[in-house]
């Protein structure tokens, strides 16, 4: 059932909380994309999340926690962690460190470590203080469908799983978060890029930041980097430049609005705007699912957000 709780509803917001506390499944907005959240200390509840997702248990869960006070009581933490955090937390970067006892491996998936994220979404943020445990949540989609964004997103595919959603709008940035792997200080590495960019991060930990090689796609470093993820039912083909004719099968979605646009033509932004691409990318690709067998979609500038919105394409594209 969606709980409108655009404007933090107490009622709204202590239901949901009371079903998490009960060992129930929520769904709520992060400013990233929506997640399924359960009580991240409650080993049955998370079992209840890959069960509604159909997601392996090999594939482990993000952490969110109101601060990084609340960070140390589940992860060790570093030096990097913390210069990272001072900058860029609450908001989109998930940190993985060495996880702490009291995280059953159920959520880090028999890891040694653990995925943690500080979210700034107003609404995440006043459920995790009311809910006062850390939340495991993964994105709040069936597992390989790309990420919802808003509210109906979710009760059109998990509303018979879940025992809430809280709707908090559409999602700010629309892409997951950035990944960053700091175990080891020396060697930083992104595991999945996202609206918080490499650069960014370099630049605050003063060396340079790897992708894994992905050497072995059946196991992954972050299994979310598997290659065909993210992927609508519909043929994803991404273009530069020229492309096919737009007809009944063929929608064609372009960065930015065309000067003459015709019929089975969309956009992302109205005047080339990134950061509203990402925003509206996703939600897009659902409705154009519906209605077409191929989604040519333009690849857009590799900059900012672009980075993440054209390596979630490009999985997207490796059905
Ligand atoms: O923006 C986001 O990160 C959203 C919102 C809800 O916070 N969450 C999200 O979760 O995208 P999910 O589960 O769809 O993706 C999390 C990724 C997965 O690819 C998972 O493998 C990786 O994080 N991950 C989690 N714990 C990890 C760990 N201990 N080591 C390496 N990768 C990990
Ligand atoms: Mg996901």
């Amino acid at each position: 059932m969606i709980l409108d709780a655009k404007n933090l509803q107490a009622d709204a917001l202590q239901k949901a909380a009371n079903a998490i506390l009960c060992g129930g499944i929520v769904a709520i907005p992060t400013e990233t994309v929506y997640g399924l959240a359960a009580n991240a200390f409650n080993e049955e509840a998370v079992r209840k999340i890959f069960i509604a997702k159909g997601r392996p248990f090999i594939d482990p869960l993000i952490c969110h926690v109101p601060d990084f006070e609340a960070l140390e009581t589940i992860a060790v933490p570093n030096e990097s962690a913390l210069k990272l955090a001072e900058a860029f937390s609450p908001g989109p970067i998930t940190y993985v460190l060495p996880k702490k006892e009291n995280i059953p491996s159920i959520v880090s998936a028999g890891n040694p470590t653990v995925a943690v994220r500080i979210p700034a979404h107003p609404l995440m943020r006043a459920f995790l203080n009311l809910v006062k445990v850390p939340l495991s949540a993964p994105s709040a989609n069936p597992f390989g469908y790309v990420s919802p964004t808003k509210a109906e997103h979710v009760e059109a595919q998990l509303g018979n799983k879940v025992d809430f959603i809280l709707d908090g709008g559409q999602c700010e940035c629309g892409v997951e978060s950035t990944i960053v792997m700091l175990t080891d200080e020396n060697a930083p590495m992104l595991l999945r890029p996202g609206p918080i960019s490499r650069e960014q991060i370099e630049k605050v930990l003063g060396k340079s930041v790897r992708y894994p090689k992905d050497k072995n796609p059946a196991h992954p470093e972050a299994p979310g980097m598997m290659k065909s993820h993210y992927s609508p039912n519909a043929m994803l083909r991404l273009f530069e430049g020229q492309t096919c004719e737009a007809n009944a099968e063929n929608a064609l979605l372009y960065f930015k609005r065309p000067q003459a646009p015709k019929a089975h033509e969309y956009w992302l932004s109205e005047d080339g705007n990134i950061s509203e691409a990402a925003k509206n990318l996703f939600d897009l690709i659902r409705t154009l699912d519906t209605k077409y067998k191929f989604i040519h979609c333009e690849k857009l500038p590799n900059e900012g957000v672009g980075e993440a919105v054209n390596d979630r394409l490009k999985r997207a594209a490796n059905k």
